[in-house]
C-alpha cells in the first residue's frame, strides 16, 4: 500500500468528518443524535428548506433502538468496563457507555469531531453512575492497543475505516481482555431490489421533501433521463476500498465467538424518516413500513443494510 497516498486519504477522511461536525453544529438549538441520542432534539425540516436534514430521536428508536440498546448493554455489562471505542465520531456511543458506568477511551481523526464530543462530554447532565470518557484525537490505524487491556472494544461504523481490517482486528484481539466484547455496527452494501424498494417506499409514502406531483415529474424525468437517482455518499477512506465490511464479520467468526447479530433496514431508513403529517399519522405508517421491511428480511427475500455483531473473546 503506497503509504504518502494513504496519508493523503487520511487528511481527505478527517477534512469529510470535520465538515460533518460542522453539519452538526450548524443550528445552534439542535442536539443532533450523532452528538447526544438522550438529549437529541426533535426537528423536521419545513418543505423544501435547503441542507436539511431531519431528526426524531423517536423515529430512529422505531428504526434500530432495540438494537442499538443490545449493543451497548452487551458492551457495559461488566461493571466499570474499560472500553475502547475506535472512530467514535462526534461521540454519542462513548458518552453513553459512560452513562453506563463504563470508562471509554474514545480516537478519532476529525479534530472538529473531537472538539464538539469534548463540549457535549462537559455539558452531559446525567451524571449518576457515569464512568468516564477520554477522546483522543489520533489516527487509531496505527496504533499499539496493548495486550488485555479492554473489556470492549468497539466501532460503530468505524472498522471498515481501518486500512487493513484483519491486521487491525488482530491488535483487537490482543487488546481485549479473556472473555472481553468485540461489537461492531456496519452500513452493509445495497442490492438493486433494495434500492428499488427505497424509492418505492419514497414514492409511496408521503415525505416532506417532496410532494406527490414533484414525485411523480421526478419518474417522468428519470424515465426521460433528465432526472438521476441520488448517489450514495461516501468518506474518501471508503471510497479508496482499502477494506470492507465483509472482512470485519470474516474476523468475527474466525478469532471470535459470535454471540449476537442482527441485520435489519433493508429499505425503510430513508423514506420513513422522511414522513411528513402529525406523529400518530407518521409513526403508524412507520411502523407499517418497518414491519414490511422485517418481514422480507425474514424470509430472506432482501438483506438488511444496518449490521450488528457482538462478539466475545475466545479464551
Ligand atoms: C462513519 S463515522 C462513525 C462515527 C461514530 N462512530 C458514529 O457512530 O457517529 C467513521 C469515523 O471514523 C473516523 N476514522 C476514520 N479513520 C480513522 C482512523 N484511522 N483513526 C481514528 N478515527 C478514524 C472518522 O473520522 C469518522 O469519525
Amino acid at each position: 500500500m503506497d503509504k504518502i497516498n494513504l496519508k493523503k486519504i487520511k487528511r481527505a477522511e478527517a477534512k469529510f468528518f470535520d465538515n460533518l461536525a460542522n453539519l452538526r453544529t450548524r443550528k445552534k438549538h439542535i442536539i443532533a443524535q450523532e452528538v447526544d441520542i438522550r438529549r437529541a432534539t426533535k426537528y423536521i425540516p419545513k418543505k423544501n428548506e435547503k441542507n436539511s436534514f431531519l431528526i426524531d430521536p423517536k423515529m430512529t428508536n422505531k428504526l434500530g433502538g432495540n438494537a442499538r440498546d443490545r449493543y451497548i448493554r452487551e458492551l457495559s455489562t461488566k461493571p466499570g468496563a474499560k472500553i475502547l471505542d475506535i472512530g467514535c465520531g462526534s461521540g454519542w456511543l462513548a458518552l453513553e457507555l459512560a452513562r453506563h458506568g463504563c470508562h471509554v477511551e474514545a480516537y478519532d481523526l476529525s479534530p472538529k469531531a473531537i472538539e464538539l464530543a469534548k463540549k457535549t462530554l462537559k455539558e452531559n447532565p446525567f451524571k449518576k453512575g457515569f464512568g468516564s470518557v477520554t477522546y483522543h484525537l489520533q489516527d487509531i490505524s496505527i496504533m499499539d492497543l496493548g495486550v488485555e487491556k479492554y473489556d470492549g472494544v468497539s466501532g460503530w461504523s468505524a472498522f471498515h475505516h481501518m486500512p487493513n481490517v484483519p491486521l487491525f482486528m488482530d491488535r483487537v484481539h490482543k487488546a481485549l481482555k479473556p472473555g472481553g466484547i468485540v461489537a461492531s455496527m456496519d452500513d452493509m452494501p445495497r442490492g438493486k431490489l433494495e434500492q428499488c424498494l427505497e424509492y418505492i417506499f419514497e414514492f409511496i409514502l408521503p415525505t416532506y421533501n417532496l410532494s406527490y406531483l414533484q414525485k411523480i415529474k421526478f419518474v417522468l424525468n428519470l424515465i426521460t433521463g433528465k432526472s438521476k437517482l441520488r448517489k450514495e455518499v461516501f468518506s474518501p477512506m471508503e471510497k479508496a476500498k482499502h477494506s470492507n465490511v465483509f472482512e470485519i464479520s470474516e474476523a468475527f467468526g474466525n478469532k471470535f465467538n459470535v454471540i449476537y447479530t442482527i441485520q435489519e433496514n433493508a429499505f425503510v431508513g430513508t423514506p420513513v424518516m422522511r414522513i411528513t403529517g402529525p406523529d400518530w399519522f407518521r409513526y403508524f405508517l412507520a411502523s407499517l413500513a418497518i414491519s414490511i421491511d422485517r418481514l422480507l428480511c425474514k424470509l430472506q427475500i432482501v438483506k438488511g443494510f444496518e449490521r450488528i455483531m457482538v462478539a466475545k473473546k475466545i479464551d
